[in-house]
């Protein structure tokens, strides 16, 4: 009998007490009785009387297949049972569920965007499909948007709530310079989902002649959301991936109703943490509104059932081991301890179980710990000072390896010629931004994060924290500080100092009070629109700025990011150029290519996918796009455009080669300008926009032309009114119309928008 009591291990007190006593049919039936508790103790997944899956996928409580066996109708689940095995579905959507985590995650697929062309760049097959989602954020952790081709500009456009847009480009000449296994953009790119996404729309586009160059060994487009870690680029993929797969894994976060923890534990009726006697923990959604549960430490199962979270019973876990000697399970937790004779903690981590050791023995052990802890003491003191002068000479040896000695000299050479750089302690600045507060924070970027300081002396400063520079590049970011620390310029914001105690450089710039000039021209919370004169009056001074540094310092600054974003406005309206030189600091090798162009797609210039540099005249485009931007108050990137030109400086010149100039105008500009002198500064813009940089007139050029056409302004009888003759233009088809809008779940491909966006190139209105 005790025999049969050591076989079975899981045995429960009771039973083996009447294992104990004896009679064989007591044995069978304690066999029985053993077999239902053991049943009874499989953790239940869903309600009493609920299937707890479908087909291959297990379905747990909130989530349910039958009226009653969900928490509410956003946890219903469809299980079509003409399939064999038979599908999950979201809802009642055409979304097939296939894993659903307790953890608030669940997964789906989703198709995948194509755009096909034939040798002479004919389009032969587009599809674009969409993901939209009554309830269920897409995982921003958990998912990748993947673009593969070789004349690739891949966009997604959604709504978190409000709408954005991103995406990423890929290129490649030649399939030789593909890396088998990178996707960092040649042949393949990839970017991050933004969080709170529930709606989404993959889009495709060539963005230089439809494949023409790359068709031997790369006819289409692809792009598709897809679960990190499923997805792996594979050169093969950009002639045929339409082979391998159709549709990709996507992982949706769930969670539970609109409030956060705290306020749904003040309604404990709707508290859907319900497992019973605090056993249960609840989180926060980290991607939307609501919440999630799951079972305190030392339990398992499921937390949305009264007696869903389990005790684990560590003690009967072979492969832990936890004690030494004897382990006593107790709910939630253990102990393990040591059998007579024998002392410790019985841990099997800790000091198990040792035989008892005499009085003397003790006394000696005693007297040892105890010297023990003194030499302890005194070694962790030097420990503790060694590692304070480590920390001195870190910062010192950051300051090196920042190349603060190398300014120092440069700085001390140039003493006394314009206002020094000052070289502030990374304490100063750290008091300057409350310890880099969150509140602090003006900006971010690609480059870094930019705070708001307050100095000692009341002084406002800007403090640009860089992201990790490559070591290579510091000499070149000293150069950069010692050029910039000599510019003094009204129109270049002025760089006061910087710290290099730090990892990483910190810059400390004068700060401007009104924003930057993208807010001014594109953003409604700027209530007045920028007024004509004043657009003319910022561009002559950006034009003046970029003339100066390209001609009038010692060593010719390129600023390489010329954006609206970038060129800052005081109170006064004084242009000031800013994030000045800082695109030196970011590598620009090809693996840069997606992160680069994300920021700054739209003013860059074309030459630079040949060249991978950025001269001059790059300058020159990016001024040429800032002007358009000016005079058509539309932005350099914009997916929203009724004609669906993305990129303006292509929309701009195309329209002035159709003598469409005035339909594409600002209103205001129009309203306010002067004919002959909007022309003009059109024909220079288009100038600008040459896509060889030879073409293009000099900084130099520019700024005298605008100088000049500014002047014009002041000639009040060559203006004319022109009335509004600008059409207005038909709003775009929402994205919401797909299929019944964002408050029902569907994943579709939609052909007959599709149509809208091929032939609707030029014709939008
Ligand atoms: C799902 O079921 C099918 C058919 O019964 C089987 O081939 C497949 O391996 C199962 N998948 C999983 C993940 O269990
Ligand atoms: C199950 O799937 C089939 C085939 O797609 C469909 O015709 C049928 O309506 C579905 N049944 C349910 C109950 O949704
Ligand atoms: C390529 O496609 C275009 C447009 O679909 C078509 O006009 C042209 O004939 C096609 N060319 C070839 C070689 O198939
Ligand atoms: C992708 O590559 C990694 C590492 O090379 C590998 O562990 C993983 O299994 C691969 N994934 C797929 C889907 O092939």
């Amino acid at each position: 009998m005790v025999a049969a009591a050591q076989a079975m291990p899981h045995c429960p007190q009771q039973v083996s007490s009447t294992l104990a006593t004896g009679n064989w049919h007591k044995v069978v039936l304690s066999l029985i009785l053993l077999w239902a508790i053991e049943a009874a103790v499989v953790n239940p997944l869903a309600l009493e009387g609920c299937d707890d899956h479908c087909g291959n996928v297990s379905i747990p409580y909130p989530f349910g297949t039958k009226e009653g066996c969900y928490l509410n109708e956003t946890f219903r689940i469809t299980c079509n049972t003409t399939y064999n095995p038979p599908l999950a579905f979201l809802g009642t959507s055409n979304i097939n569920v296939t894993h659903i985590w307790l953890s608030g995650e669940l997964r789906i697929y989703s198709y995948v965007a194509e755009d096909c062309y034939n040798q002479s760049g004919g389009r032969t097959s587009y599809k674009d499909p969409w993901i939209t989602l009554a309830k269920f954020p897409i995982s921003d952790t958990r998912n990748k948007f993947t673009a593969i081709g070789c004349d690739t500009s891949a966009v997604i456009k959604g709504s978190k709530g409000t709408t954005y847009t991103t995406g990423c480009i890929s290129l490649c000449d030649r399939i030789e310079d593909v890396i088998e296994g990178s996707c960092s953009g040649i042949g393949c790119c990839q970017t991050n989902i933004p969080k709170r996404v529930k709606a989404l729309n993959m889009s495709l586009d060539s963005y230089y002649n439809n494949h023409q160059n790359v068709w031997d060994f790369n006819p289409c487009n692809y792009a598709f959301v897809a679960e990190v870690g499923t997805y792996n680029f594979s050169i093969r993929d950009l002639r045929d991936f339409r082979n391998r797969t159709m549709m990709t894994p996507v992982v949706l976060n769930w969670a539970i109703g609109d409030q956060n923890c705290s306020e749904a534990k003040k309604d404990l009726k709707s508290y859907a943490c319900t497992s019973k006697d605090n056993r249960t923990v609840c989180h926060d959604s980290e991607n939307g509104p609501g919440y999630w549960c799951s079972c305190s430490k030392g339990f398992e199962g499921n937390p949305y059932l009264p007696d869903g979270c389990q005790d684990i019973d560590e003690c009967q876990n072979a492969t832990l081991s936890l004690c030494d000697q004897k382990c006593t399970n107790y709910n939630g937790s253990y102990e393990c301890s040591c059998e007579p004779g024998y002392e410790g903690d019985g841990k099997s981590d800790g000091t198990g179980c040792k035989p008892k050791h005499s009085t003397l023995l003790v006394k000696v052990a005693l007297g040892v710990t105890i010297s023990l802890l003194v030499l302890l003491l005194g070694i962790s003191w030097v420990h503790l000072g060694l590692r304070k002068r480590k920390f001195i000479k870190l910062k010192e040896k950051c300051f090196e390896q920042n190349g603060g000695i190398q300014l120092q000299q440069q700085l001390s050479r140039h003493n006394g010629s314009v206002e020094t750089t000052q070289i502030f302690t990374a304490e100063e600045l750290k008091k300057a931004t409350n310890n880099y507060h969150e509140n602090r924070i003006l900006g971010q970027g690609g480059q870094g994060t930019v705070y708001k300081g307050i100095l000692p002396d009341n002084r406002v400063v800007a403090i640009k924290k860089s992201k990790i520079l490559d070591q290579s590049q510091v000499e070149q970011f000293i150069n950069e500080v010692s050029v910039l620390s000599q510019v003094n310029h009204r129109n270049v914001v002025k760089l006061l100092g910087c710290c290099l105690e730090t990892q990483v450089p910190l810059l400390v710039y004068e700060f401007v009070t009104n924003g930057n000039l993208f807010e001014h021209i594109h953003n409604t919370s700027h209530a007045s629109m920028l007024p004509w004169p004043l657009r003319l009056q910022i561009a002559v001074e950006t034009a003046g700025a970029l003339s100066y540094l390209h001609f009038a310092t010692s060593i010719p600054i390129i600023h390489r990011d010329i954006k609206s974003t970038n060129i800052l406005l005081d109170d006064k309206y004084t242009a000031k150029v800013s994030d000045f030189g800082a695109s030196r600091l970011v590598p620009l090798d090809q693996s840069q290519l997606t992160t680069l162009v994300q920021g700054t797609l739209g003013y860059l210039d074309p030459e630079y996918f040949h060249s991978s540099q950025l001269t001059e005249k790059s300058d020159v485009y990016s001024f040429g796009v800032l002007l358009a931007e000016l005079l058509t108050g539309k932005k350099a990137l914009s997916f929203d455009r009724p004609d669906k030109e993305r990129n303006l400086a292509i929309y701009f010149v195309s329209s002035m080669n159709e003598n469409r100039l005035f339909e594409i105008l600002d209103q205001q500009v129009l309203k306010e300008g002067n004919v002959e002198q909007l022309k003009e500064i059109a024909m220079l813009t288009k100038r600008c926009l040459k896509l060889k940089g030879e073409e293009r007139p000099t900084m130099k050029e520019v700024a005298m032309e605008l100088e000049g056409l500014k002047a014009m302004e002041k000639h009040p009888w060559m203006k004319r009114n022109l009335g509004s003759e600008e059409t207005e233009n038909l709003p775009g088809k929402s994205y919401d119309d797909c299929f019944g809008g964002v408050n029902s779940d569907s994943v579709c491909y939609d052909s007959i928008r599709n149509q809208v966006i091929i032939s609707g190139l030029d014709d939008g209105r």
